[in-house]
This record gives C-alpha cells, sequence and structure tokens, in this order.
C-alpha cells in the first residue's frame, strides 16, 4: 500500500484532565515499547478540554492531536463554539468533522460538513470527514447512495491546492456499526471504501485519489483490526470505545 496507515483514537466525551493524561501516558509507552515496529501514523482526539495537556504529555512524540468537531465561521460572536485556529493554538493537525452524532443529535447536514471542511483548511487542520449509512438505509439498498450524496458534498469546497487534497482523510463509519458491537465484514467495509475511492479517482483524478487515505470506523478492536486493514482501499482506523483503553488501542496499532 502506497498510504501510510493511520489510526485515529476519538474519544468523544470522555476524560477529565487527569484520565486523559493517563490514557496517553499509557499510549505513549506502549508506542515506545514497540520502537521502530509501529507501521502507522498515530493520532488521538481528546475532549476540548484536556487537548492542552495532552498536547503537553505527547510533544516530542509521533503521536499526533486532533480535535473532534470546529466551526466553520471565522472568530466573532458564536457562543460555544471555537474556531480551528483555536484548535491550532493548542497543537491540534487534525479535526473530525461530520461524525454520525454530529449529524444526527445536532443536525449537521453534508453542506454544513463541507463548508467546515473548507474552514479547517484555512486554519490550517487536516480534515477528517466522516460519512456512513444508518441501518435502516442499509436495509433499504440505499448504502452507495447515502455515501454517493455525503462524499459529493465535499467537492465543491475542496481547495484547489494538489497537496492539500492529497492530505484529506475521509471515514466510512456505519452508523449501525458505531458503539454497538457489530463490525462492517472486511468485505462490506472494502465495498464502500472502494466506491468511494472511484469517487475520488472521478473527480480529483487517480493521482490525487490515491493518496487520500480512507479510515473505517464501527467497533474496531485489537481482534478485527488486522483483517479490516488488510483490505486494499481501508487505510487505517477511526476508534471510539477502543481507543479508550491503552492496551486496546495499542492492539489496533499492532494490526498495521
Ligand atoms: P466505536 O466508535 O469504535 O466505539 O464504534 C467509532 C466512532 O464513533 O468513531
Amino acid at each position: 500500500m502506497s498510504r501510510r496507515g493511520l489510526v485515529a483514537g476519538n474519544w468523544k466525551m470522555n476524560g477529565l484532565i487527569e484520565a486523559a493524561d493517563a490514557l496517553v501516558s499509557g499510549i505513549l509507552a506502549g508506542l515506545a515499547q514497540r520502537g521502530g515496529k509501529v507501521q502507522c501514523d498515530v493520532l488521538v482526539c481528546p475532549p476540548f478540554t484536556a487537548i492542552q495537556s495532552v498536547g503537553k504529555r505527547i510533544a516530542g512524540s509521533a503521536i499526533k492531536l486532533g480535535g473532534q468537531n470546529m466551526s466553520e465561521h471565522t472568530p466573532g460572536a458564536h457562543t460555544g463554539e471555537i474556531t480551528g485556529q483555536m484548535l491550532t493554538n493548542i497543537g491540534c493537525s487534525f479535526v473530525i468533522l461530520g461524525h454520525s452524532e454530529r449529524r444526527s443529535m445536532y443536525g449537521e447536514d453534508s453542506q454544513l460538513v463541507s463548508r467546515k471542511m473548507a474552514s479547517a483548511y484555512r486554519d490550517g487542520l487536516t480534515p477528517i470527514v466522516c460519512v456512513g449509512e444508518t441501518l435502516q438505509e442499509r436495509e433499504s439498498g440505499k448504502t452507495l447512495d447515502v455515501i454517493r450524496g455525503q462524499v459529493s458534498a465535499i467537492f465543491p469546497n475542496l481547495p484547489a491546492d494538489t497537496a492539500k487534497r492529497e492530505q484529506l482523510v475521509l471515514a466510512y463509519e456505519p452508523v449501525w456499526a458505531i458503539g454497538t458491537g457489530k463490525t462492517a465484514s472486511p468485505e462490506q467495509a472494502q465495498e464502500v471504501h472502494a466506491f468511494i475511492r472511484g469517487m475520488l479517482v472521478e473527480q480529483l483524478g487517480g493521482g490525487v485519489a490515491n493518496k487520500v487515505r480512507i479510515l473505517y470506523g464501527g467497533s474496531v478492536k485489537p481482534d478485527n483490526a488486522k483483517v479490516i486493514f488488510s483490505k486494499p482501499d481501508v487505510d487505517g482506523g477511526l476508534i471510539g470505545g477502543a481507543a479508550l483503553k491503552p492496551e486496546d488501542f495499542l492492539g489496533i496499532i499492532d494490526g498495521f
């Protein structure tokens, strides 16, 4: 695979500072033990209030730092929101956008997610744009239509710059697999990943499309990571529950 793998931990709304520090310390210790054997990039996305403290712990290490959401707006009167610049200011280089929990609980649609992506690029962050179908959509045979709609919304707002386009990360997270213990089979994941890759080839050309990383998310665990990551268009994972225990997160990293 020409793309370097990425394992990203989405800590969601978990972790007071002490717990977040302990979690990342455990991950750091495990990575140090593995030394040069780690074959992928590693990213952690703590809740906003723990980012700075976690950032201090990982300073000088290979672990990268990201936010879980950001505003589409520039600084101003937006109570309760934060800008991408505020994330870069405390050491983030990535931001997760359009997670299904944001879409379903906070009314984020694909157009808003796309505008947030443009703002993330503007503010110097690498966006991780999440897409995925619900169980009902899968069962009624609409999976690829839903994915097509969600992915096509990003193209109008992608920067023209090739290097920035190649940086883009997408995450396929079937909603029915998130936090449920039900994982898409490696074949189901590969089918959707290949479909997304095909859209990228069509819209951006093969050169860019083959650099974009497409992560799988939804109940990834140490015991299923390796077989999922072995699929040709799966370039890593976006990990929720299993990112909250160092040994599980490290076990998933070992899937590469
Ligand atoms: P999960 O969550 O690994 O707990 O299923 C994945 C995600 O929501 O990003």
